[in-house]
């Protein structure tokens, strides 16, 4: 069902404040804040009482406020700034833009991106997003509540390619990468690498090595960049639409071909008008 927010302005404002979003992303190099911030939104879903999810409550003062939320409060008024240009978007779908967003500039995959989410400002119990200090049967618990897979958990770990921790934020500091701005498989390289010197590794990302569910995918991700890269794109789409139902892709499909078909008669009429419009200048020199 497609959502009432979404009609044609509605998918121009959503191109324009992706536009807004680069710049501001480019500009203030907060391309992993911002990953963090959707994915922060996002996580806490929970299937069984559809509540929590991509629903841009962690805007209010309750939610940002839990601990494992430090230092989002920056990011939220980074958004701000394009939701005051954009009133019409929704914050659900602002914040996973910004997420999608936040990939591609860094030279990770292209996510694709349905709007309509609505808002909420019901805010989660705290402690529904995992805890870094935790093992595998932890991460398995938080995950599958939301409705995500093992494939999932590994793939979507490899957003830590981005940014670092904060002693301030979360008790750990560095990154986990030597290039943190980059996207690509390089935390999973990483993983594999035993001591990487003053690199970060988490209690949880070492779960990733010891289990051998997860290290099936640790091992391809780390070989095999391509398969990581689609491997992500699916699970943070996945990730980012918990419990919203987007357009459905065979109404999308159609209104492109509709979008398509508009397109190729004007690129006929316009070329039509060049030809005439040459033959006549043709004809009068003729003459
Ligand atoms: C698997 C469970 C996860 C745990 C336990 C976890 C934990 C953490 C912790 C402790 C930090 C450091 C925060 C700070 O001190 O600033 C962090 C940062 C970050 N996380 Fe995660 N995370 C998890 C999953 C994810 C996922 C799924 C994504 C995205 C798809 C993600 C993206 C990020 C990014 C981009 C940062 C860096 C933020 C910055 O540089 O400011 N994390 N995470």
């Amino acid at each position: 069902m497609a959502s009432p927010l979404v009609d044609k302005e509605y998918l121009k404002e959503i191109e324009k404040a992706r536009c807004d979003l680069r710049a501001l992303i480019y500009s203030r190099s907060c391309a992993p804040l911002m990953l963090r911030l959707a994915w922060h939104d996002a996580g806490t879903y929970d299937a069984k009482t559809k509540t929590g999810g991509p629903n841009g409550s962690i805007r209010t003062e309750e939610e940002y406020s839990h601990g494992s939320n430090n230092g989002l409060k920056k990011a939220i008024d980074f958004c701000e700034e394009v939701k005051s240009k954009h009133p019409r978007i929704s914050y659900a779908d602002l914040y996973q833009l910004a997420g999608v967003v936040a990939v591609e500039l860094t030279g990770g995959p292209t996510i694709d991106f349905s709007p309509g989410r609505k808002d909420s400002k019901i805010s989660p119990k705290e402690g529904r997003l995992p805890d870094a200090k935790r093992g595998a049967p932890h991460l398995r618990e938080k995950f599958y509540r939301m409705g995500l897979s093992d494939k999932d958990i590994v793939a979507l770990s490899g957003g830590h390619t981005l940014g670092r921790a904060h002693l301030e934020r979360s008790g750990f500091d560095g990154p986990w990468t030597k290039e943190p701005l980059q996207f690509d498989n390089s935390y999973f390289v990483e993983l594999l690498n035993g001591e990487s010197e003053g690199l970060l590794k988490l209690p949880t990302d070492a779960a990733l090595v010891e289990d051998p569910e997860f290290r099936k995918y640790v091992d391809l991700y780390a070989k095999d960049e391509d398969a990581f890269f689609r491997d992500y794109a699916e699970s943070h789409k996945k990730l980012s639409e918990l419990g919203f139902a987007p357009i459905s892709s065979s109404t999308k499909t159609a209104k492109d071909s509709t979008i398509l078909a508009q397109g190729a008669v004007g690129v006929a009429v316009a070329a039509a008008v060049v030809i005439l419009g040459y033959l006549y200048e043709a004809k009068k020199r003729l003459k």
